[in-house]
């Protein structure tokens, strides 16, 4: 078992765990109630279906079960099991989610859905970092996230997430190059000559450079929402949270940025979309339901939708 223990000290993160067979990572047996969340989104590849993984993993003795589970939550993106919110303002409690319980993996596209007032920014500012849990736990890559003092927290919020809002929250009266460099301003040890070429690039991948020079009040909704996109991209964050990020727009736009969102999945990105529309969150491959900040449903998108070009394809 030392050696077990002295591996799991050594771990940092998912990539570690990146050379165990897949099979290990698609299912945990049948006790894990709503915890699973991955059992329909199993992936054909060169590993196991997830029933044989099942029973293979049912026959191992206790010790291994308890360490393949241990390597399961580091190697989920994110994990969280029982994590409440309940806001307390002078007395008065809201309980704005309770006991959420589920994982996403790396290169997940998952949307929250659910009525306005059920949860889904709580869960988003929790997942973002930008809060904090008032019970549970958060695994980010395997991390204890509520552990992490304020200075980890903007690390890992510079380094490893972006951010999209309905609101676009750029900066007025400021450049589109200044906007999208801002998070690179933020950084310890800024490489100063690489920034106009991530910033570029960033640009470059929602259509924008052609207006570069333009202040943020002289472009249209659409068009500050791809620059927030670009300036959420521009430290290639491992992951996306998007609140509502077409809710301020007009179809055309609105999926023209759902576009550029699967096209960052594709690429590899992570992404987590907020939204209280069906049609919107069908873009996603998964989709989490949340009712009164509880968590009633998890399920993969059967009939995915795909924006192109300003069109729906399917
Ligand atoms: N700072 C706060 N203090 C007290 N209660 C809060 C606070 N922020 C949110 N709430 C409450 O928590 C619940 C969940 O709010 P949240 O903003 O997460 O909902 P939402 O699903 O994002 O809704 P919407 O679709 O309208 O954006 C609501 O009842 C809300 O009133
Ligand atoms: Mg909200």
């Amino acid at each position: 078992m030392e050696g077990f223990a002295q591996l799991l000290r050594e771990a940092r993160g998912p990539y570690f765990f990146s050379s165990f067979p897949s099979f290990l990572f698609s299912s945990f047996g049948g006790n894990d109630g709503p915890s699973l969340p991955q059992r329909g989104q199993y992936r054909p590849g060169p590993g196991l279906h997830p029933q044989s993984a099942d029973m293979i993993f049912t026959s191992l003795p206790l010790r291994d079960k308890i360490f393949y589970k241990i390597i399961h939550i580091m190697s989920s993106l994110i994990q969280v099991q029982n994590l409440s919110k309940i806001y307390d303002n002078e007395g008065v409690k809201t309980t704005a989610l309770s006991n959420a319980d589920f994982r996403i993996e790396k290169g997940e596209f998952v949307s929250i859905m659910g009525p306005s007032g059920s949860g889904k920014s709580t869960l988003m500012q929790i997942l973002g970092l930008l809060d904090k849990p008032s019970e549970g736990k958060y695994f980010f890559e395997g991390r204890d996230t509520t552990t992490f003092d304020d200075d980890t927290l903007a690390n890992f919020r510079n380094k490893k997430i972006g951010f999209i809002f309905q609101a676009f929250n750029l900066l007025p009266r400021t450049s589109v190059y200044e906007n999208v460099e801002l998070p690179l301003l933020y950084d310890e040890e800024p490489e100063n000559g690489k920034n106009k070429g991530k910033i570029m690039a960033a640009l470059q991948a929602v259509d924008m450079e052609h207006r570069v020079n333009y202040f943020s009040n002289q472009l249209s909704g659409g068009e500050k929402q791809r620059v927030a996109i670009a300036r959420a991209l521009v430290n290639n964050p491992d992951v996306v949270f998007a609140d509502e990020p077409t809710g301020n727009l007009d179809s055309k736009s609105g999926l023209r940025i759902m576009k550029i969102l699967q096209d960052l999945n594709e690429t590899g990105h992570t992404i987590i979309l907020v939204t209280h529309e069906t049609y919107t969150a069908e873009h996603a491959k998964r989709i989490l339901y949340l009712k009164d900040g509880e968590i009633i449903a998890d399920d993969p998108v059967k009939n995915r939708r795909f924006a192109h070009n300003g069109e729906l394809l399917k």
